[in-house]
């Protein structure tokens, strides 16, 4: 069955083909091909343009419409599922509209249903027909969207809007300018996903040419790759930004993409102060007069009614559209019933745990977590294993996060993810044996034992490691160019530990301690986050203008710096980003080089290098140690040494 729950569903072309169907729209109107035929509109959540449009579009193709008035009132009151509501109500319409608040609901619905099912927005996740209203719009003004520049602005990581659109951009060769509201940005998963599968990468821009719409926020250029991105700003330094500068002053803003702060997904109190607004300034601004404005709608108050009265403000011709590129879309797919879901191109493999216990989607909005019953625990793992982390993706919400132990179902044994064990993960999951865990409680409820590893050689005792972060800490200092702008940010876990004593070290030398903060990718929560002072009254962690230096315990192929740096850079615009390791295993596949640097190791990828820190490991020193995991895909013969905490 052909359903629409992202954009990824629909090739280049069938958008294309869609285009086609919606210029033609008064012929569809007049032929009927929908007579007969029923729609169902089960909107969870509030909605004017896409109810409204989706029931003209049905109507004007000759077919009806039946609804909920207002989900409250259904059976869902009662405790219905909506894997149940989507199984009842596909055997009474041809085709099934669904809006929900909870990420991948209608992806859940879609796998109860006999008719296509269409998402008309689910949670934060996507909005596909609204994108495609957005990209018709821009080829109707503008015509070709390839070259385009688009500023995003807004909410940008609770707009499910702009999550279909941005990858829709993207595929079209459109280039994005991210202007978020302060703490509403871009999420990471969506500019992985940008990385991953358009080969797109971001740039922090100086956004003062921007001043017409907000002054707080830093904006973010992404483009397909190009040679200035590669540098990674690991040293952002004078010719860096120079060069930024001119790249900003150069753009050519063709459409601004205005988003109302999605305040039905936030809890309350959070501020409108800095939300970033559209009005006269904007109006009156050289840069933009050619800038065509678009909104999704609703508005609240960034759009101002002036921009209404002025042409180029397009987004009531944005809304109309709706009808006509709707009445496409329901005819494009009842002519595909019989087909299979696109195959979207995706380097992905599908993962569902062997085991009755195994890792959960960490978004809590994930209909997975909201309701388990209606969902099934499905991911997409990423294969060949590259990264330093092993990366689960949500099959029914994108979000990606981090799994912590590895198995075989059969030897029963189980490990912290290491790349070394790759191949061995490759065999297992072609033959279902791969069970993956969040924790070793879950390994060692379903019987689990830790994988025996090779004999550990000590790389660094404690005295060589506290050396090492002292020579650090005086380099640091050296190199500062002002104290007071300093902030020590380690990746958690071992990375945070490392950056609170180097901060420490800093302190006995200098006299001042430098804010100390921790970052973490893939984690649950926010990505960002002070350690000291911990004082609540300090604020939230702000980059801007700062001199950061990134912590770790180890870098290996620069993948999790990779990271960090797009969540930094997506935070603020700092003065400077500079990399301390304790540990430069010496292979690279991204071209980044740490500053400061406590011991080259070069060791190969079948090695394990761990750094063993008292506050993690509940040991009574510190030490490097490499050793090789022995043989992962023996059956289970004698007990091993567990190996179970972080590292590299
Ligand atoms: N753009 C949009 O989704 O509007 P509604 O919420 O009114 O459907």
């Amino acid at each position: 069955m052909r359903h629409l729950i992202s954009i990824a569903d629909l090739t280049n072309e069938e958008i294309e083909e869609i285009f086609a169907l919606a210029d033609d729209a008064q012929n569809l109107r007049a032929v009927k091909p929908a007579s007969g035929q029923i729609m169902a509109t089960l909107f969870y959540e509030p909605s004017t343009r896409t109810r409204l449009s989706f029931e003209s579009a049905m109507q004007r193709l000759g077919g009806s419409v039946i609804s909920c008035s207002d989900m409250k009132a259904s059976s869902t009151a009662k405790g219905e599922t909506i894997a149940d509501t989507a199984r009842v109500v596909s055997s009474y319409a041809d085709v099934l509209v669904v809006r929900h608040h909870w990420d991948g609901a209608v992806q859940a619905m879609a796998e109860q249903a006999d008719v296509p099912v269409i998402n008309a927005g689910d949670g934060s996740h996507e909005h596909p027909t609204q994108t495609l209203c957005d990209l018709y719009t821009l080829r109707k003004e503008k015509g070709a969207i390839k070259g385009l520049t688009v500023v995003l602005c807004g909410d940008l990581k609770n707009g499910r809007t702009i999550h279909s659109l941005v990858y829709a951009l993207a595929r079209f060769g459109a280039n994005v300018v991210t202007l978020a509201a302060n703490g509403m940005a871009l999420p990471q998963y969506v500019l992985e996903h940008l990385e991953r599968d358009y080969d797109y990468a971001l740039t922090p821009v100086d956004a003062d040419d921007l001043g017409a719409v907000v002054t707080e926020t830093d904006a973010l250029y992404l483009t397909p790759k190009q040679p200035h991105q590669l540098a990674l700003f690991t040293q952002v330094d004078q010719v860096i930004q120079a060069q930024l500068n001119t790249m900003a002053a150069g753009l050519r803003y063709d459409v601004f993409y205005m988003t109302r702060k999605q305040k039905e997904r936030m809890g309350d109190g959070s501020p409108d102060e800095g939300y970033p607004t559209i009005g006269r300034d904007f109006l009156r601004a050289q840069r933009f007069q050619d800038t065509v404005v678009m909104h999704p709608l609703p508005r609240v108050d960034e759009l101002s009614p002036e921009v209404d009265k002025d042409r180029r403000g397009i987004y009531f011709k944005q809304a109309a559209y709706g009808v006509p590129v709707r009445m496409a879309l329901l005819k494009f797919l009842f002519d595909r019933r019989a087909q299979k879901r696109s195959a979207a191109k995706r380097s992905t493999i599908p993962y569902e745990s062997p085991e009755r216990l195994g890792p959960q989607c960490r978004n809590p909005n994930c209909v997975t977590l909201k309701e388990p019953v209606s969902s099934a625990r499905r991911f997409e793992l990423r294969l060949p294993v590259q990264d330093d982390a092993l990366i689960l993706t949500c099959s029914y919400c994108d979000h990606r996060f981090k799994v912590q132990f590895a198995g075989n179902v059969k030897s029963k044994r189980y490990h912290f993810f290491d790349s070394a064990l790759a191949p061995a993960l490759n065999d297992w999951l072609s033959k279902g044996e791969l069970a993956l865990f969040d924790s070793i409680k879950e390994a060692e409820e379903l019987g689990y034992e830790p994988f025996k590893s090779g004999p550990h050689r000590v790389l660094m005792a404690d005295a060589e490691i506290r050396n090492a972060l002292a020579e650090m800490s005086a380099a640091i200092l050296r190199d500062c160019r002002d104290p007071e702008r300093l902030l020590i940010l380690g990746v958690r876990s071992a990375g945070s530990q490392l950056a609170q004593r180097l901060a420490a070290e800093i302190e006995i030398r200098c006299g001042c301690k430098p804010e100390v903060g921790e970052v973490e990718i893939y984690g649950p929560g926010e990505e960002l986050r002070r350690i000291s002072p911990a004082e609540a009254d300090a604020g939230a962690l702000n980059l801007r203008d700062r001199e950061v230096i990134l912590v770790d315990d180890v870098i290996f192929t620069g993948r999790t710096v990779k990271s960090v740096l797009s969540i930094i850079f997506r935070s603020a615009r700092p003065q400077s980003v500079r990399l301390a390791v304790l540990i430069d295993r010496g292979h690279r596949e991204v071209p980044v080089k740490p500053n400061y640097v406590g011991k080259n190791i070069p060791s190969s990828e079948h090695d394990r290098v761990r750094v063993r820190l008292r506050e993690l490991d509940a040991d009574q020193t510190d030490q490097v140690v490499i050793y090789s995991i022995v043989n992962p895909s023996e059956t289970r013969v004698q007990a091993a040494e567990p190996s179970t905490s972080g590292g590299n």
